[in-house]
């Protein structure tokens, strides 16, 4: 089977290109210099030619807080390149996977979100990727989407990077303790996500580690691990805020716990829960 992966260069984009390559698949792994998203016209005609029996689309605008100021080029990416990758995947008759985000959600749940409750996205972002969800199952009824949450892996740019290098700068850091929701590490995101391609799935599914943490809860776990891993770390402690100390132009979700029900019916095995694979990362790293 061919797998084209697009946003290969992404963090959960090269970790799932690098998966399948070890287990010998058949990979395209595309990126903007292939296939540009802000020109979702010639992105039909560039996927359907690729012939792919499987398409992972992992290719997105995730600049949270820029989108705000950059709606339009969101919206291009997220929606309308969305829905051309779609056309395309139509086209040329394979299966689509494509992948949304908690930040569809509002937050003002206490309990954790279903895939089928009501989205109420409070970003420019949120509501770029809600739109992109609706027009691939437009185009492609029978797509998979599979929404994830507070991504980190060994590749890119992300939260854990961030405060290993902040706990090797700062004597104190300071982090919002007031959004709740689920880490999750992309080794896990991409064993979850090619189980689900096994199964055959369609339809939204969700997929976090186990458990709940606000970004306070995640940082003080990374501190601590990057100590026992062996990491330089100056930083002495970490103190909680309330998102209001350190405002940020886009709003996020207060809880986006994501209920994994649904996934868990098809995994057959237990999710790991995020501080044991936060370990592991920081491990590998
Ligand atoms: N990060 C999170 O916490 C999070 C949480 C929930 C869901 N998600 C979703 O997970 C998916 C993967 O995200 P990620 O964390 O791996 O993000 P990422 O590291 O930013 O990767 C996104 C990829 O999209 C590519 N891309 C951006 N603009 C493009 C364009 N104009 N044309 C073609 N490709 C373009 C980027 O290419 P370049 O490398 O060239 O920039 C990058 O490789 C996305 O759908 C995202 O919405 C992420």
């Amino acid at each position: 089977m061919t797998i084209l992966v697009t946003g290969a260069k992404g963090q959960l984009g090269r970790e799932m290109v690098l998966a399948l390559q070890a287990d010998g698949e058949a990979v395209i792994a595309i990126g903007r210099e292939e296939v540009d998203f802000s020109r979702p016209d010639q992105v039909v005609q560039a996927i359907a030619g690729y012939g792919a029996e499987q398409v992972i689309n992992c290719g997105a605008y995730t600049q949270v807080d820029k989108a705000e100021e950059e709606a339009g080029l969101a919206f291009t990416i997220n929606r309308d390149a969305a829905r051309a990758v779609a056309e395309g995947v139509r086209l040329s008759g394979g299966r689509l996977l494509h992948v949304s985000t908690d930040f569809i959600f509002g937050g003002e749940q206490s309990t954790p979100y279903r895939e089928d409750d009501a989205a109420n996205p409070l970003s420019v972002y949120g509501r770029s990727k809600l739109e992109g969800e609706r027009v691939v199952l437009e185009v492609l009824p029978e797509a998979l989407i599979v929404r994830t949450a507070w991504v980190y892996g060994a590749h890119g740019h992300n939260f854990v990077k961030t405060i290993l290098r902040l706990a090797g700068e700062r004597r104190e850091l300071k982090v919002v303790d007031d959004q709740l929701g689920t880490p999750s590490w992309t080794g896990d995101i991409v064993s979850a996500m090619r189980a689900l391609i096994k199964a055959d799935a369609s339809g939204v599914y969700q997929f976090t580690n186990e458990g709940v943490a606000s970004w306070y809860d995640f940082a003080e776990e990374i501190v601590a691990g990057a100590r026992q891993a062996g990491f330089p770390v100056v930083a002495e402690t970490v103190r909680p805020i309330p998102t209001t100390e350190f405002p940020l132009p886009a709003m996020r979700p207060a809880y986006s716990v994501m209920s994994k029900v649904k996934i868990r019916g098809v995994l057959g095995y237990p999710i790991p829960h995020w501080r044991a694979s936060l370990k592991k990362m920081l491990n590998t790293l």
